[in-house]
This record gives structure tokens, C-alpha cells and sequence, in this order.
């Protein structure tokens, strides 16, 4: 096959990739910005080596005609939860989503891997728009909590580095690796509920300050600078107070405060 060839062939892959990427982040931004717990942490996704492609082929038989429809991970995205319970909020998310149609799940939480691989996979079908039309393609979703994440990463390198080959003690410590990263996950769930709580109110706040300044900001053109130093000193005062609800009540008056300038500004000229 051509090297052109080759770019050809990828390039609705990267659009793919790029699209979902895009998508799964505006997703995790709109719960942010509704003050609601995001199930999804971080987003990554690649498209497979030209190499690692050939690779696969090579293991498993494939003929070049059979690529698209058999190495399901050209198009790869990982979606990164904080929680084991986050990672079937996004599987339910994404199932009922128009723009694409997950045709495999492959469950590697309820079916670990004899490796100790945890995570849950989609396959979907996904149309990128070319030049030349509608192209469905298929996508491989991963979908998996940061723990096991870091578990996956690790082992991939050793993998990597014997070349499949694991040593019997590197694959029996891995698997007691992955014994603990079972655990940790456990642990980590019986707090979830009082993390999730001092995650949004750390998002409240930060859009809260935000927010206070910008009005802040805008008084300065139309209050006098004693009144608005008096209401940022205020400010700050009420920061210092580590109180959530505080600062809530402050921007309330402060908005009122503001929109009586605002109304005054608007009266009709005598
Ligand atoms: P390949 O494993 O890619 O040949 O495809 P498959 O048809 O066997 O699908 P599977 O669901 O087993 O694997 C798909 C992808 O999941 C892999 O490319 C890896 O990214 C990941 N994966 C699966 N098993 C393991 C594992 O034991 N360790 C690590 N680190 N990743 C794994
Ligand atoms: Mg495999």
C-alpha cells in the first residue's frame, strides 16, 4: 500500500477522533457549568499507528481488504472517570446518543482480563462528514476510572517493553497491582458522595468570584471609586470567611446593588 494511501485512509479516523474528543469535553464543560458533577474526568484519544495497525493485521490474520471493518481501534478516545459508578453514567450517556450507535460492548469490569485489565468498551459507529460524503467508521470507547487507567498505562509499557512476553514474576506482581487497584476503586466510591460535594462547591466558588468581579468591574465606570473600593474590601472580607453561602448572599446584593445603577442608567433624559 501507498504511503498516500495510508494518509487517505486515516484521515476520517482524525476527524473521528477529533469530533468525539471535542463532543465528550463539551459534555463534561455543560455539567460543569450547570454546577453539576461531571461522570467524565478527562478525555484522550489517538488514531492508531500506521505500525501498530500492520501489527494487528499481522496477529490476527486480517487482509488489507477486511482493515476498516475488523481493527475496530483505528479511531481510539478514552474517557476518564473519577468513579467506578461514573463509568456506567457515561455508558448510559453515550447509548442514547443520535450521533452514533454502539454496535459492541465489551465489559472488562464485570469480566476482568487474566491480565487484571479492567475497563469497558464501546465499539460505535460514527459518521464523519468528507468530501466525498457520509463515511460511518467504526470507534473504539474506552471507558475507565483514573486507578485503572494508571494500572493500563503501566502495564502497556512493560508489555511493550518484552514484547508481549511478560516474565511470570512482572505478570504476577501486575496482577497484584490490580488487586489493589480493585480495591482502591472500592475505597474511593464509599467517599464519593462528600468528594462530589467539595468538588461543586470549589466550581461554585470559582464562578462566584468570577462573577463578583466582573460586577465589580463594571461599577467602576458607573459608581464612585470610594463606593466600589468600600464593596471590594467587602470582598475580600467575606472571601476570608470560607463560607460558600456568604459569599452567595453577598453576590445577590451586590446584583442588586448593581442593577440599581444599571436601572438609573437607562431612565429616560429629563
Ligand atoms: P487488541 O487487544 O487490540 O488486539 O483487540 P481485541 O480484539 O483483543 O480487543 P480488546 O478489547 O481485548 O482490546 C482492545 C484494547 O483494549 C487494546 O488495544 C488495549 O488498548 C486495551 N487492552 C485490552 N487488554 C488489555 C490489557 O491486558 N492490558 C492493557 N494495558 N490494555 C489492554
Ligand atoms: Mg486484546
Amino acid at each position: 500500500m501507498e504511503i498516500q494511501l495510508w494518509r487517505e485512509i486515516l484521515h476520517p479516523y482524525e476527524m473521528a477522533v477529533e469530533e468525539l474528543v471535542s463532543k465528550f469535553n463539551s459534555l463534561r464543560e455543560e455539567y460543569r457549568k450547570n454546577g453539576l458533577y461531571s461522570p467524565i474526568e478527562r478525555v484522550t484519544g489517538r488514531v492508531k499507528s500506521v505500525s501498530s495497525i500492520l501489527e494487528k493485521m499481522q496477529r490476527k490474520n486480517i487482509p488489507f481488504e477486511r482493515m476498516e471493518e475488523e481493527v475496530e481501534d483505528i479511531a481510539g478516545v478514552r474517557i476518564i472517570c473519577q468513579f467506578v459508578e461514573d463509568i456506567e453514567k457515561v455508558n448510559a450517556l453515550l447509548s442514547h446518543r443520535q450521533d452514533m450507535k454502539v454496535i459492541e460492548r465489551k465489559d472488562y469490569l464485570a469480566n476482568q482480563k487474566k491480565s487484571g485489565y479492567r475497563s469497558l468498551h464501546l465499539i460505535v459507529k460514527y459518521a464523519v462528514e468528507t468530501i466525498h460524503g457520509s463515511r460511518d467508521i467504526l470507534a473504539e470507547i474506552q471507558i475507565r476510572t483514573m486507578a485503572m487507567n494508571f494500572w493500563a498505562t503501566t502495564e502497556h509499557s512493560l508489555q511493550y517493553k518484552y514484547k508481549g512476553e511478560l516474565p511470570p514474576h512482572v505478570s504476577v506482581q501486575l496482577q497484584k497491582a490490580a488487586d489493589a487497584i480493585f480495591v482502591l476503586d472500592n475505597e474511593m466510591s464509599q467517599v464519593r458522595s462528600e468528594i462530589i460535594d467539595a468538588q461543586i462547591d470549589s466550581q461554585i466558588q470559582t464562578r462566584l468570584v468570577k462573577d463578583i468581579l466582573l460586577t465589580i468591574e463594571n461599577l467602576y465606570r458607573v459608581a464612585s471609586s470610594r463606593e466600589v473600593r468600600k464593596i471590594q474590601d467587602e470582598f475580600y472580607r467575606i472571601f476570608g470567611l470560607h463560607d460558600l453561602e456568604e459569599l452567595k448572599r453577598f453576590q445577590k446584593q451586590l446584583d442588586i446593588f448593581a442593577e440599581g445603577y444599571r436601572a438609573q442608567s437607562i431612565e429616560p433624559m429629563p
